[in-house]
């Protein structure tokens, strides 16, 4: 006989006769009661077993995260909270969980300890519920991008260009670190090495993204990118997921339409498949926060504040009318900051991007047109820009309780300003002279941004830290699994 997912089966159109149903104890209450749970759904089916004539000895085998196999009828539930239950005829122990050793027990674990068990973390409500949703969200990254007719592009994980100039790489060589070949000067010698030259795991598809753009028109990546800066904070990941769309012929205010009904779209997709998993973050968001006080509790629910995301416009606000609301508000003028903003050119901290975004506008807000000195050489560089307070069509979306979720821009599309902008920052022409050929042969307008994956996890499932809503997290000093 095939078993029947759970799912399926608390959803059936009516009673059956007979029904197999496989998967791992929850809990097991007065030797009768199972709560069996498969994965397939946040809810449990009860498996009523027939204590009275089951020995004794596989009664006690009925432990929390045991794996079994029941067969039996699946009748309506006396019991409140379900429609149906199986009415257990046969019951078969496929794997022991030994509840002195088992680590996920039926009661409330601190995050901390789960994180540590990432591999059982799984097995809870929490964190079934959010690899759910983590799920479904990529899916429908997917099915945004493939019903506007974007090219899904997989560009290399191991490049030999660090896109953001930033030099957050991490090395990838297959040197000896004894014996390292070197030159007559001293350095190493990458001439040696697996690929003839210094090579890193990527920081952004980017730039290989672009030359996909200049070609088939609408692309977006979505892969994994790797980022060696030591941010040890909620918010940072060393390995995370990011999806990169790049347009052709999109100007910044085509990109910030795009970002907003990509994000929109994927919470509407998201709302859609996922109420129940949804419903429950909710009320464990609730529960999490009542021991907080009033003043840092959320002001809306997790589904008012996905719906709220639905409604409403983000507000578009430029860099230079962010910087003034900054200098003027309360924080700053009674030092509350960290980082005091006293002047136009300020990089912005997260404490100011959440003070925007949480305390003064209270919505998602796009803020644009950076300094360019603080962004990344390839943004455009603005034409009325003044002298020595030169701005680039830079935007990056803000997020309640997140701070960045994504950061865009449009692209310097002219040769000779573009190669100006790296001789400047020193960043090597030759290195990247296949990125330049873009704009030496059939050069256009064109924009893009990145969505950090797990930044929009963390914002549809309300949880307040990153390395819970990826499987196996890694980050500074922990690469565990
Ligand atoms: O702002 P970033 O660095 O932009 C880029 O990489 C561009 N190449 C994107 C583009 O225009 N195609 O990163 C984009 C997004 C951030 O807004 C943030 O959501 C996420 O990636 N991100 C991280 N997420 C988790 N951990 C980290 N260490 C992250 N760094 C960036
Ligand atoms: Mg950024």
């Amino acid at each position: 006989m095939k078993h029947t997912k759970v799912k399926e089966l608390l959803n059936s159109a009516s009673t059956l006769p007979e029904v197999n149903a496989k998967g791992w104890v929850r809990t097991f209450r007065n030797n009768q009661f199972i709560a069996l749970n498969d994965g397939s759904t946040i809810n449990n089916i009860q498996c009523v077993v027939d204590f009275e004539n089951t020995s004794d000895e596989i009664l006690k085998r009925i432990t929390t995260g045991a794996a079994v196999s029941v067969v039996g009828a699946l009748v309506e539930s006396k019991g409140a909270g379900q429609k149906y239950e199986i009415q257990v005829s046969s019951l078969e122990i496929l794997g022991d969980s030994d509840p002195e050793k088992f680590p996920m027990q039926p009661k409330k674990h601190s995050l901390e300890f789960l994180r540590e068990n990432a591999h059982l973390r799984v097995r809870t409500n929490a964190f079934g519920a959010i690899m759910r949703i983590r799920s479904v969200l990529s899916f429908a990254v997917h099915s945004y991008f493939q019903e506007k007719g974007f090219v899904y592009v997989n560009t290399p994980i191991i490049t030999g260009s660090d896109a953001e100039g930033a030099g957050e790489m991490f090395k990838v060589t297959a040197l000896p670190f004894d014996n390292t070949p070197r030159t007559e000067d001293g350095s190493v010698n990458y001439k040696e090495d697996f690929f003839g030259k210094e090579t890193n795991l990527t920081v952004s598809g980017q730039l290989e993204g672009e030359t996909f753009a200049m070609a088939l028109g609408q692309i977006y990546t979505f892969g994994p990118t790797f980022r060696a800066e030591n941010s040890n904070t909620s918010r940072h990941l060393a390995e995370f997921w990011m999806i990169e769309p790049e347009v052709a012929f999109n100007d910044l205010n085509d990109n910030m339409d795009l970002a907003e009904d990509f994000i929109q779209y994927v919470i509407k997709y998201v709302l859609e498949k996922c109420p129940e998993d949804l419903k429950f973050l909710e009320g464990r968001l609730l529960e999490e926060e009542k021991s907080k006080p009033q003043a840092e509790r959320s002001e809306m629910a997790l589904l008012e504040k996905l719906d709220f995301v639905l409604k409403n416009n983000f507000k578009r606000v430029s860099y230079t009318e962010a910087i003034d609301i900054l200098r003027n508000c309360t924080p700053n003028k009674k030092k509350k900051f960290n980082y005091i903003i006293n002047e136009w050119g300020a990089d912005l901290q997260s404490e100011h991007e959440r003070y925007l975004v949480e305390k003064h506008f209270k919505c998602p807000v796009i803020l644009f047109d950076y300094p360019a000195n603080i962004k990344a050489f390839y943004m455009r560089l603005n034409d009325d820009t003044e002298p020595g307070k030169e701005t680039v069509r830079a935007m990056d979306i803000l997020f309640p309780g997140i701070g960045e979720i994504v950061g865009g821009s449009q692209r310097e599309e002219r040769f000779d300003v573009l190669v100006e902008k790296m001789k400047a920052l020193n960043i090597n022409e030759e290195e990247l002279s296949w990125y330049l050929d873009t704009r030496r042969f059939g050069s256009a307008v064109h924009s893009g941004f990145g969505l950090g994956f797990e930044r929009l996890v963390l914002f549809v499932t309300g949880m307040s830290n990153i390395r819970d809503v990826i499987p196996f997290p890694r980050t500074p000093g922990s690469a565990e699994f």
